[in-house]
């Protein structure tokens, strides 16, 4: 800020606070009444006076009170134009930005070797500690939940966290870079390239032959027409027998459990039309190694404790 402004803020703040000073003892009166009086101002609000008496004392008393503040803060705090102010604890003067960096500083030292602790443990070890899945718990809930949920089951086009099934590959190691560097899936759009009825047709294959799930009984026509388009346009990705290739996230078709857009006949068919494209932020510039070693073993054993999907299928 240039002098003369800093001048003309730091005047006009101090000769307010002056003139604020000089008004309160003005109009205090008390020189004059130092008793209650009857003697009223003149002014009438539907039959109701006022009498000419001082303030109250503590009233008056808490105009002096803000006026101290404000010089205890103008002198601690920069409010008057370049004047750093002199808050304890602040080299060159408080500012937001060096409150927070003192504040990360002060995490940092107290967290820090707890975090570089664990990162030097491998997954499935930290995986077990009680105190480091505590940890990873509360980071899941601020930096995951929005997206995996609270309880990490996920939502329609958000993977559920907690099952055995996995888009990209559930073993420890692949966990974290799923974390670390993001994950794109990528769908293509058929629609345009097999038709309507194509669609239709490689839906119900999808849905009746590779996941078993109750298709129309006139359906077969649809499935075998669908079981060709099947092999020469989805095999590619999601394997021959449909049972998902993790290296481009492509899904296993045969496990419905671990879809995330929807198994009805009409939701397969939008799926296939439209194509899809999830997006896995990537988290190693922003929340660093150390933070995505403890999520990714929170991840872990969330999966851990949950049945395979064999398991699940035979109850
Ligand atoms: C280029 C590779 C590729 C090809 C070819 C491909 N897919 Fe996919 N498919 C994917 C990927 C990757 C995903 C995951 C998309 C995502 O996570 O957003 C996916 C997702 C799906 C889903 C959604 C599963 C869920 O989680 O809800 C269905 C259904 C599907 N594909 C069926 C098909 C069918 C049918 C074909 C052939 C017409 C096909 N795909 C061709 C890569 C492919
Ligand atoms: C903006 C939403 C969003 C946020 C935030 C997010 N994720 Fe994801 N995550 C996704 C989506 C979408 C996918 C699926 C990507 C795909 O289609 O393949 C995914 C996939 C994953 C996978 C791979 C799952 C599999 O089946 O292979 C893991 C592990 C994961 N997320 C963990 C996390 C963790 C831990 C966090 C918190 C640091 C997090 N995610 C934050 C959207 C999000």
């Amino acid at each position: 800020m240039s002098t003369f402004w800093s001048w003309y803020i730091s005047l006009l703040t101090i000769g307010t606070l002056l003139a604020l000073f000089w008004l309160i003892f003005a109009t205090r009166k008390s020189e004059i009444h130092k008793n209650e009086t009857e003697q009223t101002m003149g002014h009438s609000f539907d039959g109701i006076e006022e009498y000419d008496n001082p303030l109250p004392k503590w009233w008056f008393m808490l105009f002096i009170g803000t006026i101290v503040f404000a010089v205890g803060y103008l002198l601690l705090y920069p409010g008057l134009g370049n004047w750093k102010g002199v808050l304890p604890g602040y080299d060159d003067g408080w500012t937001q930005v060096a409150q927070w960096q003192r504040e990360v500083e002060q995490a940092d030292g107290l967290y820090g070797p707890i975090f570089a602790k664990y990162a030097a443990m491998p997954l499935e070890q930290v995986a077990q500690d009680e105190q480091a899945l505590k940890m990873g718990g509360r980071m899941f809930a601020t930096y995951c939940s929005v997206c995996h949920g609270s309880d990490a089951k996920g939502a329609v086009g958000f993977p559920n966290l907690t099952d055995k099934h996995w888009r990209w590959g559930g073993e420890a190691e692949t966990i974290k870079t799923s974390i670390l560097n993001g994950r794109m899936g990528a769908m293509p759009a058929w629609g345009a390239i097999i038709g309507e009825d194509g669609v239709r047709q490689v839906a119900t294959y999808v849905r009746g032959t590779l996941a078993r799930l109750p298709v129309a009984a006139d359906a077969a026509a649809d499935q075998q027409a669908g079981a060709a388009l099947y092999s020469s346009n989805c095999s590619a990705c999601h394997g021959a027998n449909g049972t998902g290739m993790a290296a481009m996230g492509a899904p296993d078709l045969t496990q419905p459990g671990g879809w995330i857009y929807g198994s009805s006949l009409v939701q397969l068919q939008q799926t296939i039309r439209h194509g899809r494209n999830g997006q896995m932020p990537a988290q190693e510039q922003y929340l660093g190694n150390d933070k995505v070693h403890l999520l990714a073993a929170y991840v872990l054993s969330l999966s851990r404790k949950a049945k395979t999907p064999e398991q699940a299928n035979s109850n």
